[in-house]
């Protein structure tokens, strides 16, 4: 594996989550192959998770690792040609190349603006450390696309599905921010590759990217769609047509028991409860959330595997 930062990286994705499971069996297993290798992670937002598994993954492989939350950092400049007479102190073109001679592989979480639909498409941060930066990038969560949260959710519907070809639905809830469509972005890619039944559903006006949906059925009924589910993976995402706005708050939209039924519910986290989810579904024998944030640990580290295999 050369990098991580879209779904399509991976090459036989059914092979990658059979080695992740092993490894979260072993752990330790490898953990000389990072000797005297360094991840450097780079933070443009916050993070729990993505932070702290990223970090065991690499150091279960016997890797340094180097954490920089950028906004503690000169303030970077990612235009070209742009002359830098205002805020920005150094331009990306350095700054890559700088990391790059601290770093074997370089992990990058920058979220979108979620102002300028246009610019959050070009991916602008992540694409210029490809660019710019000599070593291989790994995708910590982008403008559009949380590929390491994927493979997780992936990894867990494997281990948990009572069933070959399980139903699984993205169900759209309410939130008070606007919130990018990352999570549910690359949730849907990586459904689409494995062997489930996927549904979305979501308020009207919601519609994903159709690039990534492709013909994924879309209901605005949620009931509906949450018939027979064995796996329900709730997460709120902006509007997408009227970009980043918070069109609609609805509480009914809401994750509860009843609704819930037998599936298995699913969220990416942080989760805000009674907003997002009532507290009987997280409390709840049904909640598969912690399982899933166990499995961003072994996510990461059958990508940071790959790379430093192919270094
Ligand atoms: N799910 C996830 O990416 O969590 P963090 O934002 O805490 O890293």
């Amino acid at each position: 594996m050369k990098k991580y930062t879209e779904i399509k990286d991976i090459s036989n994705l059914s092979d990658m989550i059979k080695e992740a499971i092993l490894l979260k069996m072993q752990p330790f297993e490898f953990s000389e192959l990072g000797t005297h290798k360094t991840l450097v992670m780079l933070f443009f937002n916050s993070s729990l998770r993505t932070r702290l598994s990223t970090e065991k993954a690499a150091s279960n492989l016997g890797m340094h690792v180097s954490i920089l939350n950028v906004n503690d950092a000169w303030n970077i400049e990612f235009e070209d040609g742009s002359i830098m007479n205002t805020n920005s102190s150094e331009h990306i073109k350095e700054a890559a190349k700088v990391i790059s001679q601290y770093a074997d592989i370089i992990a990058v979480r920058a979220f979108p603006g979620l102002v300028d639909k246009e610019k959050d498409a070009s991916e602008y941060i992540l694409q210029s450390f490809i660019k710019y930066a000599t070593v291989p990038i790994v995708n910590m969560e982008s403008a559009t696309a949380h590929p390491l949260q994927a493979l997780a959710d992936a990894i867990t519907i494997t281990e948990l599905s009572e069933k070959r070809k399980p139903k699984v639905v993205l169900s759209w809830a309410p939130h008070p921010k606007a919130l990018p469509q990352a999570v549910a972005n690359s949730f849907v890619e990586m459904m689409i590759e494995m062997d489930v039944d996927l549904t979305i559903t979501h308020p009207e006006g919601y519609e994903l990217d159709e690039i990534i949906t492709k013909n994924t059925p879309i209901t605005h009924n949620q009931t509906a769609a949450l018939k027979d589910a064995d796996f329900v993976y709730v997460k709120n995402w902006s509007n997408y047509k009227d970009y980043g706005k918070v069109l609609n708050e609805d509480p009914n939209w809401m994750m509860t028991q009843e609704k819930l039924g037998t599936a298995k519910f699913m969220h990416c986290l942080p989760v805000r409860r009674n907003v997002v989810v009532e507290d009987a579904v997280l409390d709840g024998g049904n909640s598969i959330v912690i399982k899933q944030a166990n499995n961003r640990t072994f996510a990461a580290q059958v990508v940071l595997k790959r790379i430093l295999e192919n270094l």
